[in-house]
């Protein structure tokens, strides 16, 4: 397979970007390659600028489900832009977006949109600490939960290629609030729980851990989380990202 021009692209990329991708879940190091770059996509397809295509199964992430340049989707975008694209103030239209997600979810009664997941976890994690005035939070060994500080200890993703549990230029007393549990293990989860009793805020998990090569939840595992928050009064966090 050709990839010669998207060498070349990464290499440009490099002298203006760090690392010359603005997400680590890009970077192509722990499959040993560099980077393709993308230069357009239509329905289930990816093209690169070398002219490869491929089926895409990552879909963005998630939200191409309709896949890429769907008609319906384009149409309607351009519909909203031709109102203007941004006005710093509200809009009718965030309440009927929020409106969707909560009739959509039965667990969900509120909304706060952002713009990345970094943000929403930063975001449920201050709560967290707030509504329960405590400091620690659980996380799993391997589990990646944006560029956050404290969530920055034994995160999987592309961050495994930095070689180094935690990222440099976490302070160690940010860190020091995260503890660390093996996913899928609810005992080690429990022995955390028993030894830091009142000081647990929280527990972030990925609940089908998509970092480390998307791993399953054992079966119960995630009612056994919610049962040790609930007895603890701690807050269990799903990060869907
Ligand atoms: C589970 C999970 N949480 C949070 C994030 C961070 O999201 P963002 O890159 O939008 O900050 C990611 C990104 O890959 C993720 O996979």
């Amino acid at each position: 397979m050709k990839n010669q021009k998207s060498t070349q692209l990464f290499k440009n990329a490099q002298k203006v970007i760090p690392g010359g991708v603005n997400s680590p879940v890009r970077a192509f190091k722990s499959v040993a390659a560099d980077p393709i770059f993308i230069q357009k996509a239509k329905g289930p397809y990816l093209y690169d600028e070398d002219g490869n295509r491929y089926i895409d199964y990552c879909l963005s992430w998630g939200p191409m489900i309709l896949g890429h340049a769907n008609i319906f989707v384009l149409s309607g975008v351009e519909k909203a832009m031709s109102k203007g694209t941004s006005y710093g103030i509200p809009t009718v239209g965030e309440t009927q977006l929020a409106e969707m997600i909560v009739s959509a979810f039965a667990s969900i009664d509120e909304v706060r949109l952002v713009s990345s997941g970094t943000e929403a976890v930063m975001t449920a994690i201050r709560l967290a600490r707030g509504a329960t005035g405590r400091d620690k939070v659980i996380k799993f060994i391997g589990g990646y939960h944006g560029h956050v500080d404290h969530m920055l200890v034994s995160a999987g993703s592309g961050l495994m290629t930095l070689g180094s549990p935690s990222s440099p230029g976490v302070p160690a007393d940010f860190a020091k609030h995260t503890l660390l549990a093996p996913y899928n293990n609810p005992e080690a989860v429990m022995e955390l729980f028993k030894e830091y009793a009142d000081q647990i805020a929280a527990v972030i998990v990925e609940p089908i851990a998509g970092n480390m090569g998307t791993v399953l939840p054992k079966p119960f595992f995630l009612n056994e989380l919610r049962t040790l928050c609930n007895q603890h009064k701690s807050i269990l966090i799903f990060d869907e990202v």
